[in-house]
Order: C-alpha cells, then sequence, then structure tokens
C-alpha cells in the first residue's frame, strides 16, 4: 500500500492540475515499490513528470499575474533541485538519497497542494482561466 493515495479530497477543482496531481501520485507510489534495479529509472521518470508539473504552474501563475507566483515558482525550483540531486546521486550508485526523498515526497505533495496549489487553483477559478487552452476568456472591454 503506497504512503500516498489518491483521494478526492486531494482535487483542486482545475482539471488540468488534478490530472497531473493524479499522475504524480501514481508515479510516486511506483517508485516506492521499487526494487533496486528499477529505481533509477523510475525516479527519473517522476523527476521528469515534476518538471513539467512545476513547469505548467509556472505558466499559469504568469499568464493571469498570480500575486503569489515568486513565492510558488521558487519553492518548485527548490524542490526540483532536490529530486535532481538525488537522481545524480542515484545514477553513482547510491540509492540511499532516492529512497529518502520518497518517503519526504508524500507528505510535502499533500501540504504543497493543500497549501500553493489550493491558492493557485482558486486564482485560476477566479479569474476564469482555462489552462486547456492557456488564456483567460476575454472580458469584452
Ligand atoms: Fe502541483
Ligand atoms: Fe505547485
Amino acid at each position: 500500500m503506497p504512503t500516498l493515495n489518491w483521494s478526492d479530497e486531494l482535487n483542486l477543482g482545475v482539471a488540468a492540475m488534478d490530472a497531473v496531481h493524479r499522475e504524480f501520485v501514481a508515479l510516486l507510489a511506483e517508485v516506492e515499490d521499487a526494487g533496486d534495479a528499477q529505481l533509477v529509472p523510475l525516479w527519473r521518470r517522476l523527476v521528469e513528470h515534476t518538471q513539467g508539473h512545476f513547469d505548467a504552474e509556472d505558466r499559469y501563475m504568469a499568464a493571469t499575474r498570480f500575486f503569489a507566483s515568486h513565492c510558488h515558482a521558487t519553492h518548485h525550483e527548490m524542490v526540483l533541485r532536490v529530486l535532481r540531486d538525488g537522481l545524480e546521486q542515484g545514477e553513482r550508485g547510491d540509492l540511499a538519497p532516492i529512497r529518502q526523498l520518497t518517503r519526504e515526497l508524500a507528505p510535502w505533495f499533500t501540504q504543497h497542494a493543500d497549501t500553493m496549489d489550493t491558492a493557485l487553483a482558486g486564482h485560476l477559478l477566479q479569474v476564469g482561466f482555462d489552462p486547456a487552452c492557456g488564456a483567460e476568456p476575454a472580458t469584452g472591454g
């Protein structure tokens, strides 16, 4: 049983964000379950997915001039740096950092989704931003 399971409580109401978050939870569960031989490739896949996940949210924030974008984007950058450091160490044969980060990612994700991502999703819904087409509706003025 993975540490983090998808539940409807994690839904933020923005379909594009929820779909990516659901994938993240599934990929993390696979990493958690991985034997040593599969750990580095599965971790690499999670890191690449997370890069795309964070890049998309950073784009939504930039496109809608979200007031808290700097703090949120900086947080993404810090987390990705740590995940990539883990990957480098894993590629050198030291799997302990990936195992450690895997344990830390479940509570981190829940916390991040509950705070920064919730605030972003609320903002996107409020301004009517549609991630699927990357634009706010015309205001007519
Ligand atoms: Fe997110
Ligand atoms: Fe985020």
